[in-house]
């Protein structure tokens, strides 16, 4: 596995290369990493993961300072991985200039869930995906489907500016106990940590209700929240949509999709379940 710091090593290294596969990352990587590592080899060659603490998509109070860096270790599991590049560039590689032209994400999308408690995530987001993008020039991307917004940001974005690459989707990884793998995991403290699974168990109460037929989703969506704020977490939403569109779930959703973002103490997780419909709602 070669390690490259610079836009210009890397772009040499790929020149003529026509089927790379990209898994886009901030480092601190965790066996969904790895998973999605996997499934870029599935799909392309040679695997290029790059790793970058993007300050674009960081809010002001937010964790870019202390966002943990371990790119020797994350070295070890990609190369375990079968990973065949590694890009990891410092904030002046990527960002030469001030990145004074973005990409904005439509308000719909970008000022949502998430986007309604993190202002600007999703424009930095999806700007450094597209710098990544451009750099890369890869076949095939991976990206998570615990980050469900974004990679729904991310599929729009290639679908409206006609980019030529194939947005791949790896399942959310999780711990025996149900707790989504994250990198932010690691910032709860042991009794945090033994009460973090009860977002995903929340989640998990709403799509069995509604596979049962219940359709009084803001009743659904209420409660959750009240029993993790009975808890002790301090939720941000806990929402029902159209796993399609993020929209409303209406007559037309065939998938749905229950997410949650919600902090215990400092640290703020967000968890999402897919629930298939086999009749319109
Ligand atoms: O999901 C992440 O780790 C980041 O948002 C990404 C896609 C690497 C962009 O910085």
């Amino acid at each position: 596995m070669r390690i490259f710091h610079t836009a210009a090593e890397l772009r040499a290294a790929l020149a003529g290369e026509t089927g790379t596969a990209l898994v886009p990352t901030m480092g601190n990587l965790h066996a969904g990493h790895v998973s999605l590592v996997e499934l870029a080899k599935q799909h392309g060659s040679p695997v290029v993961a790059s790793i970058f603490v993007n300050p674009l998509q960081f809010g002001a109070g937010e964790d870019f300072e202390h966002y943990p860096r371990t790119l020797a270790a994350d070295c070890d599991k990609l190369a375990a991985a079968g990973c065949d590049i590694v890009f990891a560039p410092d904030a002046t590689e990527v960002y030469p200039v001030p990145q004074t032209f973005t990409v904005q994400v439509a308000d719909s999308l970008a000022n949502d869930l998430c986007g309604a408690f993190r202002p600007g995530h999703f424009n930095g987001v999806a700007t450094v995906v597209l710098k990544l993008f451009n750099l890369v020039q890869p076949r095939v991307a991976a990206f998570g489907k615990k980050d469900f917004q974004q990679l729904l940001v991310i599929r729009e974005m290639v679908r409206q500016f006609n980019l030529p690459i194939g947005i791949l989707a790896g399942d959310t990884q999780r711990e025996a106990d149900g707790l989504a793998m994250s990198s932010r995991n690691g910032y709860l403290s042991p009794s945090e940590r033994a009460r973090a699974p009860a977002l995903q168990r929340e989640l998990a109460a709403i799509a069995a209700a509604v596979r049962a037929g219940d359709r009084e989703y803001e009743a659904l969506c209420g409660a959750a929240a009240r029993h993790l704020e009975m808890a002790g977490w301090d939720v941000d939403y806990i929402a029902l949509r159209d796993a399609a569109s993020l929209r409303p779930v209406d007559a037309a959703t065939r998938r749905a999709v229950a997410l949650g973002a919600a902090r215990l103490g400092k640290t703020r997780l967000i968890d999402n379940l897919e629930i298939a419909l086999g009749n319109p709602l």
